[in-house]
């Protein structure tokens, strides 16, 4: 290493560092950012934190410099227990040779196979939502992308069984973040394990039947999958994808889309281009990946989406080795935080970056293009999200029925500033819906 100078910042008070602040000021990575720049140290959640801001340091933590960090090591205790062992908590080998196992079923022809059904639940859908007329979005959202989820990659089917699933899933994700990690019955973090066991064994169950009978469901091609050496996934390594899978599948994509009808609903000249796109659609009937692929304004805004509403804010990682960047030496053992949403709001990428303005993705300013890792609201590198191609078709599935065929409006009196994990309107986004 060329220096021992660690990055500029303030570790704060003893024990809690700079937990609180982090927490609860909104301005916590800007000001830093405006006096130390793209790396400062601080302290969070009991430990020594780099923070990482910017293109240049996103490329560094996510491509060039990747066996310097692991997952592993960096995301909060409870994602270890609560997630187990799966692809988002390994590292090294490990790691790569189990996504090379499961790119495939999240990829490429497999894709074709899920059109169908994403389609049959979102009409479903459509049909009960143009029936209540009023109805908060987020909820509706979440028990829809639950629905698509666990149908495509469980086999699960609608109803009582989904909801079921659906709400051991709510009781799982609200302890991945819960403060007091005591396995207690009353604690959120109790709760949740025993979630996380119903879970299992419901998947447990689902995996031995595939063993037996694949269908065609994701699962299936999970089990089937072989890499180059005829190794395959073991039951253990099934169940833990599979509950990893489910998690990371529906949340993320609720939040995105509850952003996304409410931006269109604030910019009536955005939807009316994306609706105006639809229209050589319109006869065809059911969608094609092929059609999917021809809707480069819908393509834009979903990026706008992305950029604006990260349903993802920030990634934590473990420093395993020590690194050097910008004339900053950071010790193996630090925790490292990198910042997407607060990145994707930098003046120096995005002009006037408040704004919603899809068309900066346009084929003459593409202004993410200026510097790679500008728009990372699916991770980036060897390790960007690996159903960022399932997610995105689900959307524009959803949205192209939701343009070509309806309307709404967002209702009075409610709070739309933004909330949780993932990022969503606090109150939920209620809208008034109706067939145009
Ligand atoms: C709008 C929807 C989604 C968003 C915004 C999103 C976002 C992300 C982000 C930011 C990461 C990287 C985190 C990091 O670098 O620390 C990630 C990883 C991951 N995502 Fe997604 N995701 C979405 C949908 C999905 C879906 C549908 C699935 C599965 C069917 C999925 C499965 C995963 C998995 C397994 C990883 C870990 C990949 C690895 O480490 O190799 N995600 N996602």
């Amino acid at each position: 290493m060329q220096t021992n100078k660690i990055p500029p910042g303030s570790f704060g008070l003893p024990i809690l560092g700079e937990t609180l602040s982090f927490l609860f000021d909104r301005n916590f990575s800007k000001k830093r950012y405006q006096q130390y720049g793209s790396i400062f140290k601080t302290h969070l959640l009991g430990r020594p934190t780099v923070v990482m801001i910017g293109p240049e340091a996103l490329e560094f933590v996510l491509s060039t410099h990747i066996d310097n960090f692991s997952w592993r090591e960096g995301w909060p205790a409870n994602f270890k227990i609560l997630l187990g062992e799966s692809l988002f908590l390994q590292d090294g080998e490990e790691h790569r040779r189990n996504r090379r196992l499961m790119m495939p079923a999240l990829h490429g022809p497999a894709l074709a196979n899920y059109v169908v059904t994403i389609e049959d639940i979102t009409r479903s859908y459509l049909q009960k939502w143009e029936e209540q007329q009023e109805f908060t979005w987020f909820q509706e959202f979440k028990q829809l992308t639950f629905d698509i989820a666990s149908q495509l990659l469980l086999g699960t089917r609608p109803g009582v069984e989904g909801m079921r699933l659906s709400q051991l899933f709510t009781t799982l994700a609200n302890g991945l973040f819960a403060i007091n990690p005591l396995p207690l019955p009353f604690t959120k973090f109790g709760k949740a394990l025993a979630a996380r066991n119903q879970i299992l064994e419901h998947v447990t169950e689902v995996v031995r039947q595939r063993q037996q009978n694949p269908t065609k469901d994701v699962l299936s091609l999970l089990v089937q999958a072989r890499d180059e050496d005829g190794n395959s996934l073991s039951e253990k390594e099934l169940i833990a994808q599979a509950l990893l899978l489910l998690f990371a599948g529906h949340d993320t994509t609720t939040t995105m889309l509850t952003w996304l009808c409410l931006e269109l609903a604030r910019h009536p000249e955005v939807l009316q281009r994306a609706r105006e796109e639809q229209l050589k659609f319109a006869d065809v009937g059911s969608l094609t990946l092929e059609q999917l692929g021809q809707m480069p304004y819908l393509d834009r805004v979903l990026l706008e989406v992305e950029r604006l509403r990260p349903s993802v804010g920030a990634g934590f990682r473990g420093v395993v080795k020590e690194f050097e960047f910008k004339g900053c030496y950071v010790p193996a053992g630090w925790q490292l935080y990198y910042a997407i949403a607060f990145t994707h709001r930098l003046s120096e990428i995005y002009s006037q970056p408040e704004r919603f303005d899809p068309d900066r993705f346009s084929p003459q300013r593409q202004e993410h293009k200026q510097y790679p890792f500008s728009l990372v609201g699916f991770g980036g590198g060897p390790r960007v999200c690996i159903g960022i191609a399932f997610a995105k078709m689900e959307m524009k599935i959803v949205a192209a029925h939701l343009l070509s065929s309806y309307d709404w409006e967002i209702l009075p009196n409610q709070s739309l500033n933004t909330m949780g994990i993932p990022n969503r309107p606090k109150d939920g986004l209620r809208v008034r819906f109706k067939p145009r």
